[in-house]
């Protein structure tokens, strides 16, 4: 069953064309990745699929209701509220802090009862398994601000998982890492996708190998290539447009 499809979608920022007859279809429990060369279309097909953006052509389905033209609140009643892109973390909050308002918030717990559920056991327990999937433990107590950047995008990631989704969407999730901190954040989210299902837009493709089952290839805006990593792998026409990448 397809969770998520895109049928036939246009795009065009105030005239300048960039998706082209982008359909698309993410099967319930896959991770697919969309990859593309810099300025072949990936964010704006990421914000027209979850973002707000409405293409002047095509539909976005997700779970067989049309949303297309759907608001975050529009969404969020049609029970499409548990799809997210990662959110930014409370700079001043502590790392458990961070995690345990999404924990609370997914089991309706409303903001003002925060205090009176701040010692209540099962959510600090459930805050503290999510923390050390993360390996953020050691680093429990503190604020957002005070970590590295990696550590960092691992606690957004973290907030996004432990909201427990439908459908997670990343776009460039190890963006601006250093090689260590990447290789470390894709193990993250290869361990914590699992079994979940994941579209993950990515322009580094080494990254997308090791973690997606399926893969689809945009360039100048239409879709080159949909397959297995092999079949993407092997792809002369991907290789070439890859090759033809000035910007590393
Ligand atoms: N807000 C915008 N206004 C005008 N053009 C934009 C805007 N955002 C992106 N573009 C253009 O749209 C094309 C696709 O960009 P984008 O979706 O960001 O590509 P990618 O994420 O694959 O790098 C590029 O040519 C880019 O310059
Ligand atoms: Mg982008």
């Amino acid at each position: 069953m397809n969770i998520l499809e895109t049928r036939g979608i246009y795009f065009d920022y105030k005239g300048l064309e960039v998706l082209f007859d982008i359909s698309l279809q993410v099967e319930k429990g896959e991770r697919h990745a969309v990859i593309g060369p810099n300025g072949a279309g990936k964010t704006t097909l990421f914000n027209v699929i979850i973002g707000g953006l409405i293409p002047s052509r095509g539909k976005v389905i997700f779970k067989e209701h049309d949303i297309t033209h759907a608001t975050p609140h529009e969404l969020f009643r049609h029970g499409i509220g548990r799809s997210f892109q990662l959110t930014s973390t409370f700079a001043r909050q502590t790392a458990f802090q961070n995690i345990r308002s999404v924990v609370l918030s997914r089991r309706g717990i409303r903001f003002n009862m925060w205090r009176r559920v701040d010692n209540l056991g099962d959510i600090t327990n459930e805050t503290d398994e999510i923390l050390k999937k993360l390996n953020l433990f050691n680093e429990r107590n503190f604020p957002a601000s005070a970590l590295s950047y990696g550590k960092n995008r691992s606690l957004e990631f973290g907030m996004a998982i432990a909201s427990d989704p439908d459908l997670i969407m990343l776009d460039e999730p190890t963006a601006g890492m250093s090689r260590d901190e990447t290789h470390d954040a894709v193990n993250l989210i290869r361990n914590l996708s699992e079994g979940k299902t994941m579209v993950i837009i990515e322009h580094d493709m080494d990254v997308v190998f090791s973690l997606a089952d399926r893969i689809t290839v945009l360039h100048h805006g239409e879709i080159l290539a949909t397959g297995a990593p092999e079949d993407i792998k092997n792809n002369q026409q991907v290789r070439d447009a890859y090759l033809g990448e000035t910007e590393v």
